[in-house]
């Protein structure tokens, strides 16, 4: 086939999650709130994580840099489809279109790494906890967050590889809110059935390699916590919990849309939120509501930064260590 003949796309229209001007203005204003909510958490922890001597573990390092995975996979693609839902023209440009396919790609490769680095943690500290120190000394946490972005970064570039030779002349319209890569390559206008195969083939690696990771250092964890004593599986339970929770809001749609998107559903931009909005603002919700120690920290960030008068303040510190 000879490319040269079709007349090129240079911009793609978003139809975005509606199309009903009511909803439009309430999504608006919901995901703007939820998009402030969930850098300020983020920021938050990320402040905390590295600011105060008491966060200074393994643990806590690795969830600063979930937090600034989260901030990523929540700005690339959110802040246009707020500005959208305003805008009667929503276009994106071709260079667009492809950054933000680069840019979903790298983070969440790199988060799915994130997570099972954060999963080996915990195996770890409760499967090996008199090796814990040697094992998660200063620089496996180095490398578990450096591996984690090169594995998003191979990631993206393969997937990015695979859909460069497509040519894209026809129709423009991406049903979703941003450059989806399943929907993009459904509008290329030469044969892409091998493409697809070949992105199914890669996120489905990935995905399903990392999740089978993460799910069975979950059930060797509980194993032996199980042999060990009830409260002991008490308490890891409610740990593990909160991660099991993360790990299916977002291993479950990615799971979904990449695995099997020769088949696109109009259900399949409702989970790409899960993704992009939801699974972000979860880590904040978790792990400042139940962790006690981050409680703390919290509460003195506070106080630093909002400085009330000193009364207050005094008040505030009290309240927060009577907790
Ligand atoms: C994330 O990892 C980098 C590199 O290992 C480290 O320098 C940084 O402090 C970490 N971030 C947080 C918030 O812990």
């Amino acid at each position: 086939m000879d490319n040269t003949n079709y007349s090129v796309v240079s911009e793609f229209v978003l139809l975005g999650l509606s199309s009903s001007r009511e909803l439009q203005i309430f999504y608006f204003v919901f995901f703007s709130m939820l998009y402030i909510v969930i850098i300020l958490g983020n920021l938050l922890i990320i402040i905390a994580v590295t600011s105060d001597s008491s966060l200074h573990s393994p643990m806590y390092f690795l969830l600063g840099n979930l937090s600034f995975f989260d901030i990523c996979q929540a700005s690339f693609a959110t802040p246009k489809m707020i500005v959208d839902f305003l805008s009667e023209h929503k276009t994106i440009s071709f260079s667009g279109c492809i950054a933000q396919i680069f840019f979903i790609h790298l983070f969440t490769g790199g988060e799915m790494v994130i997570l099972v680095s954060m999963a080996y943690d915990r195996y770890v500290a409760i499967c090996k906890p008199l090796h814990y120190m040697t094992i998660m000394n200063q620089t496996t946490c180095t490398a578990l967050v450096v591996i984690s972005w090169a594995v998003g970064l191979v990631h993206t570039l393969s997937q990015l590889s695979f859909t460069v030779k497509l040519a894209f002349c026809g129709p423009n319209e991406v049903d979703s809110f941003f450059c989806d890569l399943p929907r993009v390559v459904k509008l290329a206008c030469i044969d892409s059935y091998i493409t697809e195969i070949l992105i199914v083939v890669n996120s489905g690696i990935l995905s399903l390699s990392t999740f089978s990771l993460l799910v069975s250092s979950y059930v060797i964890i509980l194993v032996t916590v199980w042999f060990k004593s009830s409260a002991a599986m008490a308490k890891a339970f409610s740990t593990l919990a909160a991660h099991i929770m993360v790990v299916v809001l977002f291993f479950g749609p990615c799971i979904f849309i990449y695995v099997w998107p020769f088949t696109t559903y109009p259900v399949d931009k409702i989970l790409a939120i899960f993704y992009t909005v939801f699974t972000p603002i979860l880590n904040p919700i978790i792990y400042t509501l139940r962790n006690r120690d981050m409680k703390a920290v919290m509460g003195k960030i506070a106080a630093h930064y909002l400085r009330p008068p000193k009364v207050a303040e005094m008040s505030f510190v009290a309240r927060i260590s009577l907790y």
